[in-house]
């Protein structure tokens, strides 16, 4: 048999998974039937138009929300029928968040100094030094979260959306060292730079996948970031 299928143990897999919203009498089609499986270890980017179904999938994936149809196995396990205690227990288990804004605690400065000085371990000396860049900060402090329970899987939506080139590649490093050390990571982007530091490529578009390959020259964020001139020298 030679069927393509992800490399390593499937983490995730979805079978014609669909979902409506309601609007008062219209119903919107937000996902049309969507499959796919990602393995251990992948690094996914998921890309699309607006509207084409991104953020959806990813709550979906997330447990954030309930499919109209279709499956959704998690480590093997059928989330679509798990009951709400064991669903988030396993939510709470594995999957570490890290959206765009909405997800950071009301004080950050507490978890900031335990939970930083990790995260920055290993990224690079100057990585370490305060910075002014307020969105970086929160971001990092996202991550910090996601990451609290040493999830297997994390889910980032948009992270580096609002943030400066800089930045973006220090987020896109730290997530490619999760990744390194064994963490499964699907990253929703709009930008094929960021995209490119991901190891595989799903395109949504109107509520369907419309193309999935892996990403042949993956980029370094790292090797990236060290070419840079430094701070001191661009200030
Ligand atoms: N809570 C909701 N209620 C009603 N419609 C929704 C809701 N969330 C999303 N939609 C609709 O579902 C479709 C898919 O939206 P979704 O947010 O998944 O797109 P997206 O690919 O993440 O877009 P973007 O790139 O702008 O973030 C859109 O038509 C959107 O308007
Ligand atoms: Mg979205």
């Amino acid at each position: 048999m030679r069927t393509e299928r992800p490399r390593g143990t499937p983490i995730i897999q979805v079978t014609e998974l669909r979902k409506e919203y309601r609007m008062g009498t219209n119903v919107v089609p937000a996902l049309r039937g969507v499959s796919f499986a990602v393995g251990a270890g992948e690094f996914v980017a998921v890309m699309g138009p607006s509207g084409s179904g991104k953020s959806t999938c990813m709550n979906l994936i997330g447990c954030l929300d309930r499919p109209s149809g279709g499956n959704y196995e998690l480590d093997g396990v059928e989330v679509t029928r798990m009951d709400p205690v064991t669903l988030a227990d396993l939510r709470n288990r594995k999957l570490g968040f890290v959206f765009q804004g909405f997800n950071l605690l009301p004080r950050m400065d507490a978890l900031g100094n335990v939970m930083l000085p990790m995260v920055y371990a290993g990224i690079s000396g100057r990585a370490r030094r305060e910075r002014a860049v307020v969105g970086g900060q929160q971001q990092r402090v996202a991550i910090a979260r996601a990451l609290v329970n040493s999830p297997s899987l994390i889910l980032a939506d948009e992270p580096t959306g609002a943030l400066d080139s800089r930045t973006s590649l220090e987020i896109m490093a730290i997530l490619q060292r999760l990744n390194a050390d064994g963490a499964t990571i699907l990253l929703v982007t709009h930008e094929a730079e960021v995209a490119a530091h991901c190891s595989r490529r799903i395109v949504f578009r109107d509520g369907r996948v419309v193309s999935d390959e892996p990403i042949v020259e993956r980029v370094s964020a790292t090797a990236t970031l060290a070419s840079l001139p430094s701070e001191e020298a661009a200030a």
